[in-house]
């Protein structure tokens, strides 16, 4: 190893996504060091589109930390939703049912504010490296190897190792076999997303359910809408020319009521698979899991970036604790409480899923046995105020 630059700190950090830059930006406010690599350019990042809902919590812990006032400038106040299904739609109200709200702002602008605070505070980022390899996660000074996008040798080395390398992680694949255990749903659709030059189409979100599948109807901007359907996982995204999708769209939404989305230029469009997957444990060693490395949603309840934000809130609470006290041990408090609202989150997520979404090849009793559902949620006032708890992340009890 010798010839690399090395360079030494607190906390090393794979994965500069929300989670991983959070988590940086946590520590450096506790007076603790970081590194960050990502084999993604900053670009790229910037470029990829996600959700963009945030609870309260994930937005409070934004402007807190001081990372950025534009949440609250920029973001848009959502007080509820519409359920919508048999041609009408039922709003779910949060503030009234809970005293909630959520925030519209897409993952990419909380990536973009957490990269420039970052950068504001000289926090140590490096995106575009090549070859990453976590090493010796099970001594007492782990450390991670790469090549920076300069083409110099790496090697920082650290007290821990933190894996916030998303979905896909290769962290995660460090703790050992016999050791981990990844439990995983999987679903028999996808979502085909697009953003489109429009105007909302509605004042609030849109989740839809009919005979054709499920659709939602989201915004971005003023003049900018993100729109999703349940497709096939295998559909060919350039089966879809623009009219295609506005036909399946429109019908997805149509009812008596007459609502009818509105309707521009498709500017982007992705078949975008997910499941729900959760590994244990969270902690190997000196290495721990964090965001999509740890746990996955599918996209129906937002919950995939609100979940990785309160990953790191308790992440570095825990790593402060530990490395403050000179023991790790205390690392072991992290993961108990993360998969608690980790496991609400799952719940939630896969039943908003399943209320909404047609299985293909399902059955009439089924569909009717899922519309009676969407009927008792939106005709009684708990089933609203379950649906609004766990949307807006105030899980009872938690
Ligand atoms: C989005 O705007 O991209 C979005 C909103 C709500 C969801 C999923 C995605 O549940």
């Amino acid at each position: 190893m010798t010839g690399r630059r090395r360079t030494d700190t607190a906390v090393a950090v794979v994965g500069a996504g929300p989670a991983g830059l959070m988590l940086s930006h946590l520590l450096a406010r506790e007076g603790i060091d970081s590194v960050v690599v990502d084999h993604r350019s900053r670009r790229e990042i910037e470029l990829t589109a996600r959700a963009g809902i945030l609870e309260a919590d994930s937005v409070a812990l934004l402007v807190d930390s001081g990372v950025s006032d534009r949440v609250l400038r920029e973001g848009s106040v959502h007080e509820g939703i519409a359920l919508r299904f048999g041609g009408a739609s039922h709003r779910i109200d949060f503030r009234e049912l809970v005293d909630a709200t959520v925030t519209l702002y897409p993952q990419t602008d909380v990536f973009v504010d957490l990269a420039d605070a970052r950068e504001r505070d000289g926090g140590d980022v490096r995106f575009d490296v090549a070859d990453t390899e976590v090493v010796d996660v099970t001594g007492d000074r782990p450390g991670v190897l790469f090549t920076d996008a300069a083409g110099v040798e790496c090697e920082v080395r650290a007290r821990v190792v933190v894996g916030a390398d998303g979905s896909r992680s290769t962290c995660r694949s460090l703790v050992p076999e016999t050791l981990r255990e990844q439990v995983v749903r999987e679903y028999p659709y996808a979502w085909f997303g697009i953003l489109c030059d429009a105007p909302p189409s509605a004042p609030e979100l849109v989740y839809a359910r009919s005979e054709r599948g499920f659709a939602l109807v989201s915004q971005r901007t003023a003049s900018v809408q993100r729109l999703y359907f349940e497709c096939d996982p295998d559909e060919d995204v350039d089966a879809w020319p623009d009219e295609r999708i506005w036909a399946e769209l429109q019908a997805r939404v149509a009812g008596d009521d007459g609502f009818a989305l509105r309707e521009g230029p498709v500017t982007d469009k992705a078949v975008l698979r997910f499941r729900s997957s959760v590994c244990e444990p969270m902690r190997y060693g000196t290495l721990l899991l964090a965001g999509d490395a740890a746990h996955t949603v599918p996209p129906t309840g937002a919950k995939g970036l609100n979940l990785a934000l309160a990953d790191v809130r308790g992440l570095a609470e825990v790593v402060a604790a530990a490395l403050g006290a000179g023991d790790l041990d205390i690392l072991d408090r992290y993961a108990p409480r993360a998969l608690e609202r980790v496991w609400r989150a799952q719940h939630f997520s896969y039943w908003l899923t399943s209320l909404l979404h047609r299985t293909p090849g399902g059955s009439e009793f089924d569909a009717r046995r899922q519309l009676a559902e969407l009927r008792s949620v939106v005709a009684s006032e708990a089933g609203r105020r379950y649906l609004a708890e766990g949307y807006t992340g105030r899980f009872a009890g938690l």
